[in-house]
């Protein structure tokens, strides 16, 4: 997978030899965070295996020089650690916060001391993305040219980045922190610059896994050259995807769009991805079916929104959310009701403007149409979320031909507890019950939200609520009939709040596994994976039935695998049993059942880089006391589904190549399994 080869472990004595020589100060200055102070930056032919002060803990910018403007002045050099979205896990007691010496506007540049170019060479990297303005350098001294280049995360907190300098071995070499950004995120952070050795290997033992976009196969769609990139989940090649958009099952070929920005890794003028495949799993990229109009300036975010897909008598016709953004149109209607079509499935007509104006009491929002055909009286509806005055709701239309279309009046609104502004409404039939479907914003808390009830023709009630996924990243779930008679879901695995570490490597954002929905016993909104999920399987399954756990046990390895289990919860006297998932000595994604609680935790603060949190649902044992799971372990993702339908989801980036054990603990007892299997899984990428 990474091209290094096991690097050699660094002896005592070996460390003991570089503290003491006058020009090697990389590896002691890093590990002992006691460098001293090198009274010369740059020798005329550089000896030093590394830069002077390679982690700033002598607490200033010893060994490096401002060569421009004032972004990287010396308070930039800060203990500071933590910040608004929690701790910047840095190394050592300093690192360099471009923030913190003038702010977001000030620019500039910094320039390292020069060293010898080793083979390989990695560092923390923070703040914002702008590979054009915001980036560590490595230069050549010679001639001046910048070697490779690494923008920052689009966070404060610190991913590392691994570079193979081994072409340049030799070379005197210096590094250059670029700041040429003003504005939001006009700041880049590092630390720990480490050379050789210990640039792969961390003084844990551990392999760091090699990212950044240096790392990024350019030419090809190389989905398994990245450490962190999903291989069974649908991801963007490069850029930005958000809500998956216009689910369908179209002439056998089951079709997913998604809300895509290919420019960048953040959001910005919403355009649709495009990808289809034969059974929900597998998906091969289709040209980009819905583009914005052309920027008006270059913060003009104008673009195609969410929206949603129906077959109308052999055409794939889609309803979207036509955005116009304000700031760049003033006195512009920032969010209608377009439809465009397909007779083909790949190409779109330039879509139509179908409701020009939103409804009464839409304050807040009026957006995502999703069409179904009622079968309370035959016509086409349009459900669109909405909000006003603190409580979200959701608009309905009619119509007879999906483009003349009357307003119904509001299908349902929340009591303002549930957020102001509703995103993503779905309405469906399930099992004998209407279903809702919303995503909301709570107190900075995304939430996708589900409702339980009866439709008429013209309103819903809800009879139970409920939260879809107890994980933190299911977010703008949306649905469809399959062909099969299935209602299928899927969300975006992530939210407006999480982290996205994997903008170093240049894309961001995954869709959840396509899954089906259904009503429980207790009248619950339940999912499982879909059956075809099982096509996934590539490699030898590891089974085991009847197992007593004392202690620890492990299940086997897998970076990309689904482990199932059946806990015999009679024969089980532990009271708490943990599944280790991704797990090495210095992190884990850990799931934690509660026997006497009946919960269920799924903990992902010490999982790697990005979103430290603790979800926790409830879990019902089936009647003969057992409990099931079934677990979708992806490179940077977990999805958990248990017997009785519940989920747990969220997106995981580990930092180790190593940490990838399915490991089983009880505490205080034993634990009984009835069975558990691991089965690596393969790549849902179809060629194109
Ligand atoms: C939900 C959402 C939608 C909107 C889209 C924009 O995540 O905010 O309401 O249409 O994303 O990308």
């Amino acid at each position: 997978m990474s091209r290094w080869k096991a690097p050699k472990l660094i002896s005592v004595a070996a460390l003991l030899v570089a503290a003491t020589a006058p020009i090697s100060v990389n590896v002691t200055a890093h590990r002992a965070h006691a460098a001293p102070a090198q009274p010369h930056a740059a020798p005329a032919r550089p000896q030093a295996t590394g830069p002077v002060n390679p982690g700033f803990d002598t607490g200033d910018l010893t060994g490096w020089t401002v060569t421009e403007g004032t972004a990287f002045g010396p308070t930039a050099v800060t203990t500071t650690d933590t910040y608004w979205g929690g701790p910047f896990h840095h190394r050592g007691s300093h690192h360099l916060w471009g923030y913190a010496a003038a702010g977001d506007d000030a620019t500039g540049t910094l320039r390292s001391s020069s060293f010898t170019a080793p083979t390989r060479m990695s560092f923390l990297v923070g703040g914002g993305w702008d590979p054009e303005r915001l980036y560590v350098a490595l230069v050549r001294d010679s001639d001046g040219r910048a070697l490779l280049r690494q923008t920052g995360p689009e966070d404060e907190a610190y991913v590392r980045i691994v570079w193979d300098t081994s072409a340049w071995r030799g070379q005197a070499v210096h590094l250059e922190v670029v700041d040429r950004k003003t504005g939001g995120w006009g700041h880049l952070n590092l630390d720990d610059v480490r050379t050789g050795d210990a640039a792969v290997r961390d003084d844990n033992g551990l392999t760091f896994r090699t990212l950044g976009q240096a790392n990024q196969p350019t030419a090809t769609r190389d989905y398994a050259a990245d450490p962190l990139r999903p291989q069974f989940h649908y991801t963007p090649y490069q850029g930005w995807i958000n809500d998956p958009n216009g689910v369908i099952q179209w002439r056998g070929r089951h079709h997913l769009f998604s809300q895509y920005y290919p420019d960048a890794p953040k959001w910005g003028p919403m355009h649709w991805a495009h990808a289809e495949g034969p059974d929900a799993v597998h998906w091969r990229d289709l040209p980009v079916a819905l583009t914005p109009p052309p920027r008006a300036t270059p913060t003009d975010n104008s673009g195609i929104f969410s929206g949603s897909a129906v077959d109308d008598d052999g055409t794939l016709t889609v309803a979207y959310t036509k955005f116009t953004d304000t700031g760049a149109h003033p006195g512009a209607t920032p969010e209608t009701v377009a439809v465009a079509t397909s007779t083909d499935g790949v190409v779109f007509a330039p879509g139509t403007e179908v409701i020009t104006e939103a409804p009464p009491g839409s304050s807040a929002g009026f957006r995502d149409p999703k069409l179904f055909r009622d079968p309370v009286d035959g016509r086409w509806k349009m459900v669109v979320g909405s909000g006003d005055g603190g409580r979200g709701k959701v608009q309905l239309y009619a119509s007879d031909d999906l483009r003349t279309w009357s307003y119904a009046g509001v299908l349902t609104e929340g009591d303002g507890t549930t957020g102001a502004m509703w995103e993503c409404p779905d309405l469906f039939e399930l099992d004998g019950k209407w279903v809702l479907l919303y995503s909301t914003n709570e107190g900075g808390r995304s939430l996708q939200r589900y409702a339980v009830g009866t439709y008429d023709g013209a309103r819903f009630s809800a009879e139970r609520h409920g939260v879809l996924d107890g994980g933190g990243d299911v977010y703008a779930a949306q649905s469809y009939r399959d062909d099969a008679g299935r209602r299928v879901m899927t969300a975006w695995m992530s939210d407006w709040n999480a982290k996205e570490p994997t903008r170093v490597g240049g894309w961001a954002g995954a869709q959840s596994l396509h899954r089906e929905l259904f009503l429980t016993a207790d009248g619950r909104l339940g999912q499982r994976p879909l059956a075809a999920a099982d096509s996934l399987a590539d490699g030898r399954t590891i089974r085991v039935t009847d197992r007593t756990v004392d202690g620890s046990w492990r299940l086997g390895r897998g970076d990309t695998a689904r482990i199932r289990a059946v806990l015999d919860l009679g024969g089980t006297t532990a009271d708490t049993v943990t599944l280790r998932l991704k797990a090495s000595a210095a992190e884990a994604t850990v799931l934690r059942y509660e026997k006497s609680t009946g919960t269920l935790t799924l903990d992902t603060s010490a999982a790697g880089y990005g979103t430290r949190a603790t979800y926790t649902t409830h879990v019902e044992p089936r009647a003969d006391a057992t409990l099931a799971l079934d677990i979708f372990v992806d490179r940077s993702s977990v999805e958990v589904f248990t017997g009785d339908g519940a989920a747990l989801t969220a997106r995981v980036y580990p930092r180790y190549r190593e940490s990838d054990a399915v490991e089983f603990t009880a505490t205080g007892g034993h634990l009984r399994l009835k069975s558990a299997s691991l089965t690596p899984l393969g790549s849902a990428v179809l060629p194109d």
